[in-house]
């Protein structure tokens, strides 16, 4: 097809103002929100109608890597434009140069885009690729600020040599449009002249050519020193959950009774593969359930002969960690425990407080209730007892 608009993502650059930081990997490679950052750019410039295709300009020595990542996340978010890749070179403007020759015969316009840049957006790539198609006579379209500090020009000992009229200075972004042959020939020029860039629009001007600077993005920010780290930390709200368990334990067993982590002694032994904690249970179950994260027959199967006799705390220490590897956050905990014996009444606070310690929540966050049947069904019959838990969480 003639006339195509592709983008160039450049992704070659060392980072090395970053490379503390980051502990040497350069910056485009940091991954944000799952990906590394040079695939944000290329999903914002990819939903543009305007672009078609999109060359990634890689590091010599990373390339096949980061080919075959590009190519993996196209498969499973398919940025729906047509893929090249080239190599970078040593200086930025080496890398487009690479980028530029990689283009198809048919490209006739290209947006000039710094992947340190993720947070650019689908319509600004759209109004610079329109307003380059709308002004024949310009060589290219750049999205520009106009700056609030007042800049000085200063001499190689930092004494102040000039102050350009503020209203007239605009902080330049990327992308950056141009028709593809004007850039290429601009390009050859710098070759020859030696000329040294920071970016395109540069080269252009020297040539003479004009390009226009239209309104930029104030989010469409270069991540260039470590603090700009800040900007690619998630904040995901935590939205609240809530988890509910059941469980039963039978009358008959060998196992001494334990509710919430406290021995209640007394007659009543309970049959279980671990302890028989029927409240700890009912209390993992519902935190698994604040996870989606199964059951504890799931877990901890009642077959496995090393959970034999198992104490049910040492359990929920696995879960609370499962719990924190996700970032969970308890808030409120109710418990209830159904059974006509024992009297459970004088236990309710040291359960309560034991319970707290092991989630480590506030006791005003943990409720003890103990309730009978009324003689009526299995809890009634004295054949077993049963336990509810509630939780209420973050996640
Ligand atoms: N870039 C590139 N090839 C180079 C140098 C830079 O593709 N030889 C890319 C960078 O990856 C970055 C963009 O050009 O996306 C803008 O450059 P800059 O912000 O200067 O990045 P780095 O050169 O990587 O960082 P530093 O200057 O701190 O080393
Ligand atoms: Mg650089």
């Amino acid at each position: 097809m003639q006339n195509e608009c592709w983008g160039i993502i450049l992704a070659a650059g060392q980072g090395r103002r970053m490379a503390e930081a980051t502990g040497g990997e350069a910056k485009q490679f940091l991954r944000w929100k799952g990906v590394p950052l040079w695939w944000h750019s290329a999903m914002a410039m990819a939903a543009s109608p305007a672009v078609h295709g999109l060359v990634f300009v890689f590091p010599p020595d990373r390339k096949a890597e980061a080919e075959a990542e590009l190519f993996k996340l196209d498969k499973s978010n398919n940025l729906g434009v047509r893929i090249a890749v080239a190599e970078g070179g040593y200086r930025r403007q080496d890398s487009v140069r690479h980028g530029l020759e990689a283009l198809p015969a048919g490209c006739a316009r290209v947006l000039v885009h710094d992947s340190a840049r993720p947070f650019l957006s689908t319509a600004l790539t759209t109004r610079l690729a329109a307003a380059l198609d709308d002004n024949p006579g310009l060589c290219g379209v750049i999205p520009g600020l106009p700056v609030t500090d007042t800049i000085k020009e200063v001499d190689g000992d930092g004494i102040v040599a000039g102050t350009p009229p503020r209203a007239l200075l605009r902080a330049v972004q990327t992308p950056q449009a141009f028709p593809v042959e004007e850039l290429r020939m601009a390009h050859a020029r710098a070759e020859e002249e030696g000329w040294d860039v920071t970016d395109d629009a540069s080269l252009m001007e020297y040539c003479e050519l004009p390009v226009l600077v239209i309104e930029g993005e104030a989010g469409n920010i270069k991540i260039t020193n470590p603090q700009d780290l800040a900007m690619l930390t998630e904040n995901k709200p935590l939205l609240p959950c809530c988890g509910y368990g059941y469980d039963v334990h039978a009358y008959g067993g060998n196992r001494p009774l334990m509710l919430g982590g406290v021995e209640i002694g007394g007659d009543f032994l309970v049959s279980a593969h671990s302890d028989g904690d029927v409240l700890l249970h009912a209390l993992m179950d519902a935190i698994l359930g604040c996870l989606t994260a199964g059951d504890i027959g799931h877990l901890f199967p009642d077959n496995d002969p090393k959970f034999e006799g198992i104490s049910s705390v040492v359990l929920l220490d696995h879960v609370m960690h499962l719990a924190a590897e996700a970032g969970l956050r308890l808030c409120h905990v109710d418990m209830t425990v159904i059974a006509q014996k024992p009297k459970l009444a004088p236990h309710a606070e040291a359960i309560r407080r034991n319970v707290a310690r092991l989630l480590d929540l506030p006791l005003e966050h943990v409720a003890f209730k103990a309730t009978t049947e009324e003689k009526l069904g299995f809890t009634g019959e004295l054949k077993g007892l049963k336990a509810v838990a509630l939780v209420t969480a973050l996640r």
